[in-house]
């Protein structure tokens, strides 16, 4: 059967323990005995959004892997831009690949050519709903600053309403006990009321906060998120928040010396450059750990281990 990766819905803590694991194993495995791994397999990529990191990390993820990877990231290039449908360029494309990773602006749309595909198919993020590859390794990044996933108090700061990767982050460290959520919003942003039910549908607590600067000296990570100009609807509403956090050096004194910012990027002005040479910038670390991540699931997902 073949194994698709379109919502951390889908997957239990088990299954999150057992990547961390993989991508730990891989990052610890010399670049040379792992080059010839995937060695013949073909990743399509189907960027029909924007991407650099998602993109680019499994492209690098591929080829380390010794794979090979085609695909588009500019859709105008393609035959949709004739009108082709959807399906019908799941049905095309799959038959010149081994796995496909597909972007897409529609909520459901992962979920649809993977119903629709014979080959594995990765979510790379559809609209507001998901982004399971950025939450494993989000999760990676704080088993490797931390070494553990629980007990530590993490406050979400930012779009919190429209943001895939708070939406998979959240409901991933909820499966790990002891875990305290700070959610940092303006009151337009704040985290829907059904994304604070675990997955056994109790309701957990969570100390909700407009108040950046406080928030920053109470917490192990700092999850910062961009106001996403593309998610809403009316520009008005985007022109009273869009500006409304800006983290800069001087508000990190107070932190706790451990303190961890991460974010998923790109950044627009809510990180100022003046933090990234501070000891709590994670983000770019963050970075790089989505190309190991995504080694590790390029493998699982075409049934390979080391
Ligand atoms: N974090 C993330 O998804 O970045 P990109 O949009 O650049 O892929």
């Amino acid at each position: 059967m073949k194994r698709d990766l379109i919502s951390i819905n889908d997957l239990s803590r088990d299954d999150i323990e057992r990547y961390l694991a993989q991508a730990a194993a891989i990052e610890h495995v010399p670049r040379r005995e792992k080059l010839d791994i995937l060695r013949g397999q073909i990743l399509l990529e189907m960027f029909f959004e924007p991407s650099t990191r998602t993109k680019l990390s499994f492209e690098a993820a591929m080829r380390r892997l010794g794979g090979d990877v085609m695909g588009f990231s500019d859709v105008s290039t393609t035959s949709v831009k004739k009108g082709e449908s959807f399906l019908d360029t799941i049905h095309t494309v799959e038959n010149y690949a081994d796995i496909m990773v597909i972007r897409h602006s529609q909520e459901g749309a992962a979920r649809l050519a993977a119903e629709a595909s014979r080959l594995p198919v990765l979510n790379a993020g559809d609209g507001t709903n998901q982004h399971p590859t950025q939450t494993l390794l989000d999760m990676y990044t704080i088993q490797k600053f931390f070494g553990r996933v629980r007990d530590l108090k993490i406050c979400l700061a930012g779009d919190l309403r429209y943001s895939r990767t708070v939406y998979s982050l959240l409901k991933t460290l909820m499966m790990f006990e002891g875990n305290e959520f700070l959610l940092c919003s303006p009151e337009s942003l704040r985290v829907p009321e059904y994304l604070k039910y675990d997955s056994d549908g109790r309701r957990q607590s969570f100390v909700e906060t407009d108040d950046l600067a406080a928030a920053v000296r109470n917490c192990d990570v700092l999850y910062v998120t961009r106001i996403q100009k593309e998610r809403f609807a009316d520009i008005v509403e985007y022109e009273k928040v869009k500006n409304i956090f800006e983290l800069d050096a001087s508000m990190l004194e107070g932190a706790r010396p451990h303190m961890k910012v991460l974010h998923p990027l790109p950044r627009v002005n809510e990180i100022k450059p003046d933090v990234d040479v501070t000891p709590h910038a994670g983000y770019f670390e963050q970075v790089g750990n989505g190309m190991i991540m995504r080694q590790a699931v390029l493998m699982h997902h075409l049934g390979v281990t080391l």
